[in-house]
């Protein structure tokens, strides 16, 4: 299963991403969480990432196709992947189709997970992620326990995830086209709860 899971900022990448790998018994590969590990490790990577991350734009191209071309290399990701934020950008897919072609084994879908604006804006401000394990949790939908060790993501503040919800639009949203072209695009309304949601994306899968 060669997996793109697309869609805007806070729209429940992630939350699918963690579950479906496990279905799937392939890797979460998430360039949000890649980048956050370099930032916290204070790699040079990191550091340039973070001047991007901070004020909700896109790190550009060429660095986080070479990090998704590494780890596409790695000996788990042989048998398929699920792409969480990554591709971004238009250079991005074709890097990616490319990238995918030169072994002989494309993309097998890429599948929206569509949920209205308005919602993302309360999803991202209320997400909180545990250190520990990666869980995600968010305060009104889905509690984390007494025993997390909670994070609150600097760039879930509301002025920037206004940014990242416009960088979204901007940029990322013309990958429907992109995908849609191809054959390969599938959409899942994301607005019930994440096992529904769960439900949709193994139906339009299967
Ligand atoms: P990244 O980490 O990829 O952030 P994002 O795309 O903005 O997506 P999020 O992680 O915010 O949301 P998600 O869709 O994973 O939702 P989640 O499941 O957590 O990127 C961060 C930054 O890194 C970018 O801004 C950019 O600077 C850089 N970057 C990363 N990749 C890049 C790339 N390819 N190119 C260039 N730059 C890149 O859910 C959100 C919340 O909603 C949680 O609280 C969750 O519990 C809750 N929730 C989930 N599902 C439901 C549901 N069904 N009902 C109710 N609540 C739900
Ligand atoms: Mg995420």
């Amino acid at each position: 299963m060669r997996l793109v899971l697309l869609g805007a900022p806070a729209s429940g990448k992630g939350t699918q991403a963690n579950v479906l790998c496990t279905t799937f018994g392939v890797p979460k590969i998430s360039t949000g969480d890649m980048l956050r590990a370099a930032r916290a490790a204070g790699t040079e990577l990191g550091k340039e990432a973070e001047k991007y991350m901070s004020t909700g734009g896109l790190v550009p191209d060429e660095v986080v196709i070479g990090l998704v071309a590494e780890r596409i290399a790695e000996p788990d990701a042989q048998s398929g992947f699920i792409l969480d934020g990554f591709p971004r950008t238009e250079a991005q897919a074709q890097a990616l189709d490319e990238l995918l072609a030169s072994r002989g084994a494309p993309l097998d879908a890429a599948v929206q997970i569509d949920v209205p604006r308005e919602l993302l804006v309360e999803r991202a401000t209320g997400r909180r992620t545990d250190v520990r394990t990666g869980q995600i949790y968010h305060l009104k939908y889905n509690p984390p326990p007494a025993d997390a060790q909670l994070e609150h993501r600097a760039d879930d503040r509301e002025e920037v995830v206004a940014k990242r919800l416009d960088a979204y639009d901007a940029q990322t949203a013309a990958l429907l086209p992109y995908y849609d072209s191809r054959g390969l695009l599938k959409t899942v309304v994301g607005t019930g709860k994440p096992e529904e949601v769960t439900n949709s994306i193994k139906a339009v899968l299967a």
